[in-house]
């Protein structure tokens, strides 16, 4: 067999395999089989880049080119539902489509209505060719590269498909990778998403689509457009749909009789709950397309369909305090404490205020009887105070705290955040806490066996009061301690012991200065080169490094200029951890292309992308992923799509091939 046939066979395989695990959820092959077929075609197609596919399954993994999303008009405009409220509407819309329909027999096809971001996908002779946002339900972002991340949207098609269609449907975060990616977010200090559509609009959007790959999203798909489809069904022809390779929901039903509409809604309101995805509602649809023919469309939506929306499920009950709870960057959160009440099947004691504002506008007093909802939220909220249950009675109004409720710090409020901080970031204990456990956290000092656990329990047993004091502590310290046997002990300071040789770029991030994230310090640690450069830095030498801006410059410098800090430093640099750049990663870096912005762009024979990406970057030039009047020149392979090169010619940016940019850094 040669090459290309092999590569066939692979990618064949792959896509059924694909299919049997991620749409059908019965993998045939264990998934080392999977990933070592996935392997062999990744280097069978690093080997022949002419047969190389946009559509092949290695294609799912994500690039880290940015992408400028472009825009296409919706070939049928994506058009909205009308939303109903009460069973006496759903009754007036199956009278409207009776009475539309001249007294024929329909049917309704009810569905659940999935609560995430919509999209259309067009195939042609079964391969995805494009997948298009909602956008203003006209025109939609292309998001194509960022939906093939998507395992249960399948690429390439099998079975008896038309040769041309669209089916749209909602690409969705589940609530479980939803709950994983919020709790990440939160341990790197980024904002949290507030529900999983947002998380899921917002991860299709991303313009690094190696990001999409890691989220997990699914997709449910609930439409096909075309001209010729299998049959009149609506149902039907979904049923079919499923056989091409798409996940299609298993809780379609056809209801001939309202009373039947009405069961569904019945079951699928409590029932959702244990559902993987969020959904909001029932969507109703009259299940012939030559009767949705015939009823057509009013301006906004089709007189064919109606959604029926679930009441957002509300509880009323007493609010009896307010706390506040101090995290590791030093924000505050004030907590309502509630009479406990039975909300969406569990019960709920306490429920987020957020921050000053949020009380200030409420007008809260102790003792009012407020309103939870659940929502799309984890966390539940107050959305409101019943102000009649008041009579006459006030409590005390609820004013926020003006003093760190944890070491008694008063409180500041940075300009342009709804927060407030506690400015005591090295004495207050849930942020020295938290500082510790960024420290010793995966992507920072990376240290084996100890969680946040065995901090909490080091700080209260008042071993360690900041990161320098773990490189004092000895296996007779911790063995014997709850849960602490000899071996977990002895793991925990090897593995401290072991993070002295964590490179110094990590060990800066690990030190939580704030703003500087892992990319800020990778980037500080290459301009500066030890932690003594970098603490004499001024304002000046800090903005001058490419992407610091006088946000990050500040922060930095008042990190310096507290002597505390540079005790802390001062400790570590004593405890042997990497504070400067060694021999081995300067090894090869040049300044040859000090300065240059650079694009890649196509499919390359020698390197793949990423390798380029890092020599670009190895030898002091910048990466970016779309071309404007700044880049330098274009790193291009073959098969440079049209529209680039369009751009490039407009704007006079010089292409350079993969040989002549080896050569031009000497790497050839
Ligand atoms: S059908 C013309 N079916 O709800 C009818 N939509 O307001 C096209 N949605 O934008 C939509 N689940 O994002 C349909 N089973 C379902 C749905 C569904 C969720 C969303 C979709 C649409 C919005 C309608």
């Amino acid at each position: 067999m040669d090459a290309k046939q092999r590569i066939d066979q692979l990618r064949a395989e792959l896509h059924r395999h694909n299919y049997n695990y991620y749409v059908l959820n019965a993998p045939e092959i264990p998934d080392k089989a999977f990933d070592d077929l996935m392997r062999e075609l990744q280097d069978l197609e690093a080997a022949h880049p002419e047969y190389m596919d946009p559509n092949s399954p290695t294609q799912r993994v994500g690039s880290d080119l940015s992408k400028n999303f472009t825009q296409v008009a919706h070939k049928y405009p994506m058009l909205s539902l009308g939303n109903t409220y009460s069973e006496s509407e759903v009754a007036d819309f199956y009278e409207r489509v009776r009475r539309g329909l001249e007294g024929e027999d329909f049917e309704i096809c009810c569905e659940l209505k999935y609560d995430g971001t919509s999209i259309s996908l067009t195939y042609e002779d079964g391969r995805l060719v494009q997948a298009v946002t909602r956008g203003d339900g006209v025109q939609g972002d292309v998001v194509t590269d960022n939906v093939k991340t998507i395992r249960t949207i399948p690429l390439v098609l099998h079975g008896d498909y038309p040769p041309s269609f669209e089916i749209r449907g909602e690409i969705l975060m589940p609530w479980e990778s939803f709950e994983a990616l919020n709790r990440e977010r939160e341990a790197r200090e980024e904002p949290l998403f507030a529900n999983p559509r947002n998380a899921a609009s917002g991860t299709l959007k991303s313009q690094n689509s190696a990001v999409v790959a890691a989220r997990k999203l699914d997709a449910y798909l609930y439409y096909l457009l075309g001209e010729d489809l299998p049959g009149d069904g609506h149902y039907e022809n979904l049923q079919a749909a499923r056989a091409w390779g798409f996940k299609i929901s298993e809780h379609m039903r056809k209801a001939r009789t309202l009373q039947d509409i009405y069961d569904y809604i019945h079951y699928w309101d409590t029932e959702r709950k244990n559902l993987p995805v969020a959904t909001d509602g029932i969507v109703l649809k009259v299940n012939s397309l030559r009767q949705q023919r015939s009823l057509g469309y009013t301006a906004k939506s089709p007189r064919w369909a109606i959604a029926y929306k679930f009441q957002a499920e509300r509880a009323r009950t007493r609010l009896n305090e307010v706390t506040y709870q101090v995290g590791r960057t030093g924000a505050v959160t004030p907590v309502a404490n509630l009479d406990p009440v039975q909300l969406s099947g569990t019960v709920v004691r306490r429920a987020s205020l957020h921050n000053a504002d949020i009380i200030e506008g409420l007008d809260l007093h102790l003792g009012d009887m407020v309103y939870v909802e659940k929502g799309g939220e984890i966390i539940p909220k107050i959305t409101g105070v019943d102000t009649e249950a008041r009579d006459g009675s006030l409590g005390e109004k609820v004013r926020f705290i003006s003093r760190c409720p944890e070491c008694g710090t008063p409180l500041v409020r940075y300009e342009g955040e709804a927060a407030h901080y506690c400015p005591n970031d090295t004495a207050c204990p849930p942020q020295l806490k938290g500082k510790i456990e960024h420290f010793i956290s995966r992507r920072a000092m990376d240290i084996d066996g100890l969680g946040p656990e065995t901090v909490d329990l080091l700080y209260q047993k008042g071993l360690i009061r900041d990161v320098s004091d773990l490189y004092k502590l000895r296996v007779e310290d911790l063995k014997g301690r709850e849960r602490m046997g000899l071996k977990t002990a002895e793991n925990i300071i090897s593995g401290i012991a072991a993070s002295r040789a964590v490179p110094f770029e990590r060990v800066l991030f690990a030190l939580g200065i704030r703003f500087v994230g892992e990319t800020v310090a990778k980037k500080l640690a290459r301009a500066f080169g030890s932690i003594d450069a970098l603490r004499r830095a001024d304002m000046q030498a800090l903005t001058d490094v490419d992407e610091i801006g006088d946000r990050i410059a500040q922060s930095i410098t008042a990190y310096f200029a507290n002597p505390l800090n540079r005790a802390l430093v001062e400790r570590l640099e004593q405890a042997g951890l990497q504070f400067s750049r060694t021999e081995e990663d300067m090894a090869g870096q040049t300044d040859r292309l000090a300065g240059q912005t650079v694009v890649i762009s196509g499919v390359f024979a020698r390197h793949s992308r990423d390798e380029y990406k890092a020599l670009i970057e190895k030898h002091g030039g910048k990466n970016t992923g779309s071309i404007s009047a700044k880049t330098s020149f274009i790193l291009a392979g073959d098969n440079m799509g049209p529209a680039k090169l369009e751009k490039a010619r407009k704007l006079g940016v010089r292409i350079v091939g993969e040989d002549d940019f080896l050569q031009m850094i000497d790497e050839s």
